[in-house]
Parts: structure tokens; sequence; C-alpha cells
């Protein structure tokens, strides 16, 4: 792996299934796990094993099924947890336990009624039983966006000490400010001892909006992972959006950094998780919504249709869309309907034109959208055209 090589953790089965209501059964799984698969994720987060017997088999199927990727489970810093989820991913070609703890003073007080040394110790020994089982161990210090920095650097220590060899630093709240999940990479980046051996990990919830941002904002200052969902879904207002990440560190090459993600296949795997799950995906969603490539009003229209960058920063079949989409409305110019009747058989003259478009604004106000038998009845009753 070279230094500018961003790993993609992907967590849609786990995190992203903890969606209310948005449950899959082990066979909708395995088909999203070879689609990740195919897609070039770095890793997948398969389920939490101890947490249901149908966790439990979905992780050890998908451990069996994926060639490339790494399959992971997750664990609370609980041996048996840890002692499930290295059985459920012993057949995984590449097995990661991912186990940790909540390290925020609310976590510590008032979910464990604890104390930070037994913090620290309880993150040691859940990572060194976790390495008798496999290699690959990710800690998780839970809570971490609103944890005290030099606590949290303690926590990185001793996870490292027992053999981790990946940090996730969860903004679990979703709470952090982009500059702030940035200084804290930056932070532990120059204070952890032993950091060398392993890498940082962003994991970003959305309750402010802010998860792709500050997924960047990490990376940027040295994370050299990303967690992440298709479609950003997860709890309340969901996880980072796994496209948004991959498709801004390619549209901004400048930055050096660059994942494994066939980036053609991201439509397609939106598709397949928002039927599966019964999620519909918001027509504005950046990168995969269906207006992430429409035009409608007049004057972009034109632009789009003389030079698509004139409004278009990504080329829709890089992401898997087969082309930008002229949507005709009251909004619309001549250009547009132009184009559009171009392309359902009308070559028409400058004349034609301007009067066909007399008739489609009569039409268009009275329609939210015009479709194509529209085109045809609109231009057929044209007074100019017959
Ligand atoms: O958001 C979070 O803190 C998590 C951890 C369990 C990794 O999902
Ligand atoms: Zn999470």
């Amino acid at each position: 792996m070279s230094d500018n090589n961003v790993q993609i953790f992907d967590t849609t089965l786990r995190d992203g299934e903890q969606v209310p209501g948005c449950k899959l059964n082990t066979s909708q799984k395995l088909v999203i796990a070879e689609r990740l698969d195919q897609l070039g994720v770095n890793v997948i987060e398969a389920g939490f094993p101890v947490s249901s017997p149908g966790d439990f088999k979905s992780v050890e199927e998908i451990s069996k099924l994926i060639k490339n990727a790494t399959v992971c489970g997750l664990t609370r810093a609980v041996k048996n947890d840890i002692k499930v989820a290295a059985e459920a991913l012993k057949h995984a070609k590449f097995p990661r336990i991912h186990t940790g703890i909540g390290t925020s003073e609310s976590h510590i007080k008032f979910k464990f009624n604890s104390n930070q040394d037994t913090i620290l110790q309880r993150a040691y020994d859940a990572v060194a039983y976790a390495k008798s089982f496999v290699e690959d161990v990710e800690f998780y210090a839970e809570d971490a966006g609103r944890t005290d920095n030099e606590f949290l650097a303690r926590v990185c220590e001793n996870a490292i000490k027992a053999g981790a060899t990946v940090l996730n630093i969860p903004d679990t709240t979703g709470y952090c400010l982009p500059s702030e999940y940035g200084a804290k990479m930056n932070y532990l980046k120059e204070n952890v001892k032993g950091i060398e051996k392993a890498i940082l990990s962003c994991h970003c919830h959305n309750d402010l909006g802010l998860a792709t941002a500050n997924s960047i904002e990490g990376v940027i200052n040295g994370a050299r992972q990303i967690e992440c969902t298709i479609n950003g879904i997860g709890e309340r207002a969901g996880n980072t959006a796994l496209e948004e990440v991959v498709m801004i560190l390619k549209q901004h090459p400048y930055l050096n950094l660059d994942t494994t993600i066939k980036t053609e296949n991201l439509y397609g795997i939106s598709q397949l998780v928002s039927d599966s799950m019964g999620i519909y995906t918001q027509p504005n969603k950046a990168i995969v919504g269906a207006n992430a490539f429409a035009h409608s009003s007049g004057i972009h229209q034109d632009g789009v249709i003389k030079n698509r960058e004139t409004y278009e920063i990504i080329n829709p079949k890089d992401v898997g869309v087969t082309e930008s989409a002229i949507v005709l409305t009251a909004r619309s110019g001549r250009a547009a309907l132009a184009y559009r009747a171009k392309n359902v058989g009308y070559e028409l003259t400058k004349l034609q034109l301007d009067n066909v478009y007399a008739n489609f604004l009569t039409f268009a106000d009275q329609k939210k959208e015009i479709n194509d038998t529209d085109i045809h009845q609109i231009i057929e009753t044209s007074q100019v055209y017959r």
C-alpha cells in the first residue's frame, strides 16, 4: 500500500444496517458483500457477530465468499464478543477483528460507571485478546470526537502496544467541526508513541451534515482509512457516504490521495442498497441521487448542451450513470427543447422551433415535467411544424 492510498472500509452491512426497519437477511447481505468486493473496497465490515445468531451466520457466510477484501467483525471490549467474532471470521481469507470501547467522559461515567485507568486497561486487554486469534486488529475509541485529545492519545498508545494496526477515531455523535476533527488526527499523528505501526481511521456520523467534510479533513491530516456506507445510510442522520468521499478524492487529484474504488460501479451499488433496504435515496443526493446529473433551468441546459463541463464537475459515466439528463419543464429554454426534440427524431428549423416553443410553454405550465410522448404531441400540434 502506498502512502497516498486511502483504504475504504465499508460498514453498510454493520453500521449502515442499524437503520430502523432496514434489516437484511443473509442472502441479501451476501449479494451486497460480493458487489462491494467488486467495487474494490479494502474492508467489508460484515456485522457484529455476537449480537444475534443471524448476524453471526451472515459474517460467517460473507467470510467464506469474499476473495479480495478484508472481512471484519465488530465487538465490544468483551472477551466473549471477541471469541465469537473470531469464530465467525475463521473462514475469511483476510480476517479483521474490530474491537473497542467508549473513551469520552460521558461514556466512561454514564455508560460504564468507570474511570480512565480501567478504560486504558480494557482497551489493552481487548486488543491483546483479539490478537491471539487474528493478526489484523482494529481498535475503536467510541465517541473519540468528544474525547479529550491527551487521554485519547494514551488510549491509542495502549492499543498499539497490544498490537492494533488500525486506530479508529469515531465522531460517534457527528459533533465535530471539520477543523476540529482534522486537528484531532494531526494531534494523534504528532503525539501517539508508536503511531508509525498503525494507521488512523476516520469514522464520522452525519448528525450535523458534516460526515463527509470531517472524513476528508481527517485524511488531509494524516488518516489513511475512511469508514463509510453506500448512500451514507446509518443510524440517525447516517454515516459518511462512500460515493462522496471517493469522488472528492478522485476529483481533487492535487490532494494526492487515491482509493482502489472502481467508480463506474457506484451508481449500480447505490441502487442495489437502496432497493434491498427499502430506503429511498433523496433526489438531490450527491453523486447517486436521481437529479445529480439532471439539468432543468434554461441557462444551465444551454451551457451543458454546448459543453457538459460548464455545469458538471463529474462525468456521469465515471460513476455509472449513462448520461446527463436534460429535463424539460416550464423553466427550460429553446436549446433544451431542440436537443430533446432531436433525440426523439425531430430536426427543427429556427422558425419551427419558435413556434413549437410557444406551444411547449403552454403545455409545460400545466405539467411538472415534459416526457418524450408529450414532445411528440407538442410538435405534431404546432402550426408551423405541420
Ligand atoms: O460510531 C461509532 O462509534 C461506531 C463504533 C462502534 C465503531 O460505530
Ligand atoms: Zn458508527
